[in-house]
């Protein structure tokens, strides 16, 4: 099929019109004034942890399945050889630590391969969403274009440059271009079969899998190499601990104490980060916090929480860790960190939070630069969140998020969700009788709608108000604007 973006001018002859214009048969088709892929091609959206700590026979697996022996090619070329596609599957449970791996590990080799991509496989939206990212930065479409709002086009070109990775697009086809290597990661594949449209068959690369499944590992085609990622080991633990306390000189009870509570913790990189938080602001001894930790989680009603069965299953070290470190947050700080609860957790972007008009009618919310910096700055200590400074976003753990939304009251969580709703409708590009400013729209709307998506999911535990007022008119206009 054609596809009408597709119509391009030839070079060179702008002297009529009908004349100047040549069809396209389509994007696959390499022959023609095809620009080259821009190489090399790094997308990893997380920077290196410097807090990184362990976790080396798992690098070291990692490299044996996806990088060497140095041989990482090739694709069925005329002598009819084999594809060859290297697969690995990282499973573990929420907290274990599988993104930050597969973060260390693409920065670690990433000078090894000519392109790295990486995927959000939680949802389908997001997938759709890398690959045009990936589409967009590897150079085979463009980014102004139309055709860069069409996520099929973009899929097909990705998962047809995967195939057949071409360096440069040569004119004279006697010569063969030399092919690029690529890595791609898909993070947080709950569901398998989400990836049935986006699997790069019969190519040759690297695919490094993350899941929280921890059937992932057998699904993923039989001969993927996989591991269920186990907590960190103790020494790894207690350093981990050590690093983010900031704590060095120790007497030698104090550092029984850190390995005893690296021990309770059970070697959750998600919790001991948050107890960190915890003891590093309170300025607990180790000891100290010991003695009190015995002292609470021996209380069956741990804060009031109330934990649903299955959330009690996912480990209770882990929910006391974060329900810990939301204890003692000044009333914005909270109030922020329940927007972020109910917000797509893989990257805020500021604009959202800051300086938002609709904040002002939410009693408590930083409404302001400089109280919404303060309670950032709050949150940030307290290792509840994390900032990216270049691209100015905010992340939270999914696993934190569930725990600060456990921790409301249906009140409470109903007056959240409207207020962020609110808060997204205020930043939300509504189309304006204007033209010219389509693509700026565009980007926007692929930028915040996301969020709109995680507050759909959320949508059931809502109560909408009785009385009807403009206020509460704003989510319907909104879901309505970004279903388009
Ligand atoms: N090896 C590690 N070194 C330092 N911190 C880690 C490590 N692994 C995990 N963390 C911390 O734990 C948090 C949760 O890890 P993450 O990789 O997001 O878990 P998962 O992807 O398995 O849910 C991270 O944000 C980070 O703070
Ligand atoms: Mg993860």
């Amino acid at each position: 099929m054609l596809h009408p973006m597709l119509i391009t001018s030839v070079e060179g002859r702008d002297d009529s019109t009908a004349a100047s214009f040549q069809m396209i048969p389509s994007l696959a088709d390499f022959s023609i004034e095809k620009a080259n892929p821009r190489l090399p091609c790094h997308v990893i959206p997380l920077s290196q942890n410097r807090d990184f700590v362990g976790r080396r026979t798992i690098l070291e697996a990692l490299e044996n399945a996806l990088v060497s022996p140095a041989e990482h090619r090739s694709v069925s070329d005329s002598s009819g050889e084999e594809t060859h596609l290297r697969t690995f599957a990282l499973c573990g449970s929420g907290g274990m630590g599988k993104t930050q791996i597969a973060t260390e590990f693409v920065h670690r080799i990433k000078a090894k391969f000519d392109a790295v991509f990486w995927v959000r496989a939680d949802e389908p939206s997001k997938i759709a969403q890398s690959f045009s990212r990936s589409a967009v930065s590897l150079g085979l479409i463009d980014a102004d274009s139309m055709d860069a709002r069409d996520q099929v086009l973009a899929r097909d070109a990705v998962l047809g440059w995967l195939a057949n990775p071409l360096k440069e697009y040569k004119q004279l086809d006697d010569q063969r271009s030399e092919e690029a290597s690529w890595f791609l990661v898909f993070d947080n594949v709950d569901n398998p079969d989400i990836l049935d449209d986006y699997w790069p068959a019969d190519s040759a690369g690297s695919v490094l899998i993350t899941s929280r499944d921890p059937l992932a590992k057998s699904y993923f085609y039989s001969r993927s190499d996989g591991i269920a990622l186990p907590p960190l080991d103790n020494s790894e633990a207690t350093k981990l601990l050590l690093n983010l306390t900031g704590r060095r000189r120790l007497t030698v009870d104090e550092r029984k104490a850190a390995t005893a509570v690296a021990e309770i913790l059970g070697g959750l990189p998600l919790a001991i980060t948050q107890m960190a938080g915890v003891i590093a602001r309170s300025d607990w001894s180790f000891s100290e916090f010991l003695e009190l930790y015995q002292k609470e989680s021996a209380q069956t009603d741990l804060f009031g929480l109330q934990l649903g069965p299955s959330r009690a299953r996912a480990g209770d070290e882990h929910t006391i860790a974060s329900v810990w470190a939301l204890q003692n947050l000044q009333k914005e700080s909270a109030v922020l960190l329940n927007a972020s609860s109910v917000l797509d957790p893989d990257g805020i972007p500021e604009y959202i939070l800051e300086d938002n008009p609709a904040g002002k009618l939410w009693e408590g919310y930083p409404s302001d630069s400089a109280s919404y910096q303060r309670a950032r700055t709050e949150l940030l200590q307290c290792s509840l969140i994390t900032r990216q400074q270049d691209t100015k976003r905010i992340f939270i753990h999914r696993l934190i998020q569930d725990a600060v939304r456990a921790k409301m009251s249906d009140e409470q969580f109903d007056v959240t969700f409207s207020s962020t709703l609110s808060l997204l409708s205020a930043v939300w590009p509504y189309e304006e009788f204007s033209f010219g400013n389509e693509i700026y729209r565009w980007a926007r709307c692929e930028e915040i709608s996301p969020h709109v998506f995680k507050m759909q999911k959320l949508f059931p535990r809502f109560h909408p108000p009785r009385q009807l007022s403009a206020f509460s008119l704003e989510g319907p206009k909104l879901l309505l604007d970004a279903a388009w």
